[in-house]
């Protein structure tokens, strides 16, 4: 029987692997059960996997061989560098670039939203979340609105209709509900057609013998392969083919879970083409040394993203001559590729990217007794390849930096686990940055005596050094509630055109800015329009 001789097959090939154990418990399983085990471990390249695994671990510490980079860091040389803050005066031509290829239809966005949202533990996408905002508003919902927004910006500016692709990576877990969710949403406002679903591969969770673990007694512990999965992923889907069929030049990666992240920024973008860079990374300055974020540096001439656990607390706290951390260019997965760049990753480089290797508790069935084991501390390993991985291939590398306090506030943990990185800290984060939005274009929020409450606007718009420190202290206390105001993406990108709407007027907050006007959302919960 053709059953039996897949199964005697299969046999053969574990036992060749060391991986016998998954077969364990064949006997007890339904014929349904023992179908998709076999099915699972039918397609899985056991060879490559523990050759994977070998490499990973090697490039981990684990084993001898790893190098030390600490020694052979050096930080971005100026010339590569642009700044939000330091090149005001330059941010009007990028911006003019960024938009003029947008309105070319030239820029695509690429999502990365594969993760597992393990710390948030939530059951569905973390781009379904709701933070609590006045309009209660989805991550993918505002994130759609700035693509939305952005579209008519570039319209209006150069006279052409434009679109910019939205290129969505779910987890093979998550596509369904995903897809599902932007259809019952209408794509919110986007066209169907500009909005593409493609999912990224799995593989298994290990112990750190490199034996895979069971999930159940059937069935394998598979995790996504990290956002580094992106490139075989749209090789497998075709991806860059539909970029270049639509004409793309330019794509802007960037994380699910940042709140703040402005979609297609055409200053990013701009500054990248102006610079003739096939990639750049977008940072946020990292003021803290012991901050765990990576950061983007060269390593003996080469570009790449040194993590915090990489290097020494000597180096993470060096200096330079201006007072700043001399590595302070934080990581926040925000990138720039050209098509030329991307399409040489995915056909070329890609095979060479290494897996890191990220131990967790991983639970598990223990072979010798067939129990389900949860384990308190980390039982094995997760591989996956980071999408930053690549910047070591880059020709011409540029990093751009911006305010943490305009453009950066992840969304990892639960409220309940931890006080950084939350929902209640997302939530803030915007709503700070539009109330400074609603004060720079001559707006003024009073209190319930009609008293005007002190203003903090920021640097943005030319504003002091001072004044910005001050107010992006009043980000970083997550129990420091901030005046509640929202506005849509559809009536601002980033803080432009509110001016004929705010200026000059006092307002008590909540307030809320939307297509339908200007709202005080008044505490017994009606709308009182302005
Ligand atoms: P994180 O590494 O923070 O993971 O992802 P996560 O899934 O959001 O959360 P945890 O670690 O399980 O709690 C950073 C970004 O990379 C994406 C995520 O969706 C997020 O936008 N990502 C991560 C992928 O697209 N694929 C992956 O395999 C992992």
């Amino acid at each position: 029987m053709d059953g039996d001789n897949d199964v005697c097959v299969l046999q053969r090939r574990l036992a060749e692997a060391g991986q016998s154990h998954l077969l364990q418990f064949w006997e007890e399983l339904s014929v349904a059960e023992q179908q998709e085990l076999l099915m699972d471990l039918k397609d899985m390249d056991l060879k490559e996997l523990s050759q994977a695994f070998q490499r990973a671990m090697m490039g981990s510490g684990h084993l001898p061989g790893q190098e030390n980079v600490d020694a052979r860091m050096e930080p971005v040389p100026r010339e590569a560098l642009g700044s939000a803050t330091r090149d005001e005066s330059q941010l009007p031509a990028w911006e003019e670039e960024g938009l003029r290829h947008i309105s070319q239809s030239k820029v695509a966005v690429l999502l990365l939203a594969g993760g597992q949202g393990t710390r948030l533990g939530v059951s569905y996408p973390k781009g379904m979340y709701d933070v609590g905002l006045p309009s209660h508003k989805t991550l993918f919902q505002i994130q759609a609105e700035r693509i939305l927004k952005l579209q008519q910006v570039a319209e209006k500016q150069y006279g052409l209709e434009c679109v910019i692709p939205w290129y969505i990576m779910t987890s093979g877990r998550t596509m369904e509900s995903t897809k599902e969710f932007f259809l019952k949403h209408k794509y919110f406002g986007l066209k169907k057609e500009n909005v593409v679903f493609f999912h990224q591969g799995m593989l298994p969770a290990m112990d750190f013998d490199g034996k895979i673990l069971l999930e159940e007694k059937g069935k394998i512990s598979m995790a996504p392969d990290g956002n580094g999965g992106l490139y075989q992923a749209l090789r497998a889907h075709h991806i860059v083919e539909d970029m270049e069929q639509r004409g793309i030049g330019s794509i802007h990666v960037y994380c699910v879970d940042n709140i703040l992240v402005k979609v297609a920024d055409p200053r990013f973008i701009g500054f990248c083409i102006h610079k003739g860079a096939d990639c750049g990374a977008k940072v946020v300055e990292k003021t803290n040394p012991t901050e765990p974020v990576g950061v983007v540096c060269q390593v003996g001439g080469v570009y790449q993203v040194v993590e915090y656990s990489e290097i020494s607390l000597a180096t993470a706290q060096k200096r330079s001559h201006d007072g700043r951390l001399l590595f302070n260019a934080g990581n926040i997965a925000n990138h720039y590729f050209t098509m030329e760049f991307l399409k040489d990753i995915v056909n070329v480089y890609e095979p060479r990217l290494q897996h890191h290797v990220a131990q967790k508790k991983i639970p598990y069935i223990d072979v010798a007794t067939g129990k389900y084991l949860k384990p308190d501390k980390p039982n094995g390993i997760k591989m996956e390849k980071f999408v930053f991985d690549i910047f070591q291939f880059a020709k011409k590398f540029v990093v751009y930096e911006v305010l943490r306090e305009d453009e950066f506030s992840p969304l990892k943990n639960a409220d309940s686990q931890n006080g950084k990185d939350n929902p209640t800290t997302a939530r803030h984060a915007l709503m700070s940055l539009h109330h400074c939005w609603v004060l720079n274009a001559g707006g003024h929020f009073v209190d319930e005596n009609g008293t005007r409450l002190p203003a903090i606007p920021r640097g943005t718009n030319g504003k002091s050094d001072a004044v910005q420190a001050d107010a992006s202290h009043n980000l970083k206390d997550a129990n420091d509630s901030p005046i509640q105001c929202e506005i849509s993406p559809l009536i601002s990108y980033g803080g432009e055109g509110l001016e004929k709407l705010v200026k000059d007027k006092e307002f008590h907050a909540p307030l809320l800015i939307d297509r339908s006007g200007v709202h005080e959302l008044v505490k017994n919960g009606t709308t009182g329009s302005l």
